[in-house]
């Protein structure tokens, strides 16, 4: 890749951080114009400080329950992320919801990572929600992050089908697999300056269109 400017990324995890693995590993392999500048997470346990430490990449564990507030919580966050002059906030997989406090820090700088389509199935267990519906796909999207729960503008959405043997297991695990490719490319798309948000429309400046469609279960005797 050309020696394009890279960004400065602070990942916020909460839990194993195989899309923080993802976005490591794409950095390393020099996929990315975007350099992890810090990763934080609120829980002390988490398996994704030690895929960071692995990477010797800077963290921070900031445990919410050491404060009063969120808001106390986020201003701490926040205090962090601007020491190291992150450009892009990343959640994944990270298990808090944002307050006013933190979006006002970073407008339209906070991205998130969800495991259904929005928006159907916002929240959490999600994959056991589509499962449940009967939901013939589900799939993952990345959104900015608003005030809201899983409601801000859309980026981008990969659609898995949903089986009628699927456990929440077998399900979550088709959608992370696509997690692990499209957190990635959203990224390449802020650092190269792409990605435009007007409303709610998010634009990808020169991205191709798709008119292909799925079925799920594939069409037998209409084709
Ligand atoms: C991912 O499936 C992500 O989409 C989800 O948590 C998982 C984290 O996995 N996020 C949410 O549900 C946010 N509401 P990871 O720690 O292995 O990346």
């Amino acid at each position: 890749m050309a020696s394009k400017e890279k960004i400065r990324l602070a990942v916020l995890a909460s839990g194993s951080g195989t899309n923080l693995q993802s976005i490591i590993d794409q950095c390393q392999q020099g996929q990315l114009d975007a350099d992890i500048a810090l990763v934080v997470s609120n829980n002390p346990g988490a398996e994704a400080l030690e895929r960071a430490e692995k990477a010797d990449i800077n963290t921070l564990c900031i445990n919410h329950r050491d404060f009063e507030s969120r808001e106390k919580f986020d201003h701490a966050v926040v205090a962090a992320l601007q020491e190291v002059k992150a450009d892009l906030v990343v959640l994944a997989g990270f298990m808090r919801i944002i307050s006013d406090v933190f979006l006002q820090a970073f407008p339209q700088r906070i991205i998130n990572i969800h495991p259904a389509l929005l928006p159907s199935f916002p929240g959490l267990h999600v994959q056991q929600k589509a499962l449940d519906y009967g939901a013939k796909f589900s799939g993952c999207t990345v959104h900015f992050v608003d005030g809201g729960v899983d409601t801000g503008p859309v980026i981008a959405q990969s659609v898995v089908p949903v089986f009628s043997d699927d456990s929440e297991e077998t399900l979550s695990a088709r959608i992370l697999k696509q997690e692990h490719k499209i957190y990635p490319q959203v990224i390449q798309w802020f650092s190269e300056g792409r990605i435009t948000v007007t409303d709610r429309q998010v634009t990808i400046d020169e991205s191709q269109k798709t008119d292909s469609s799925l079925t799920n279960p594939p069409l037998t005797t209409l084709r």
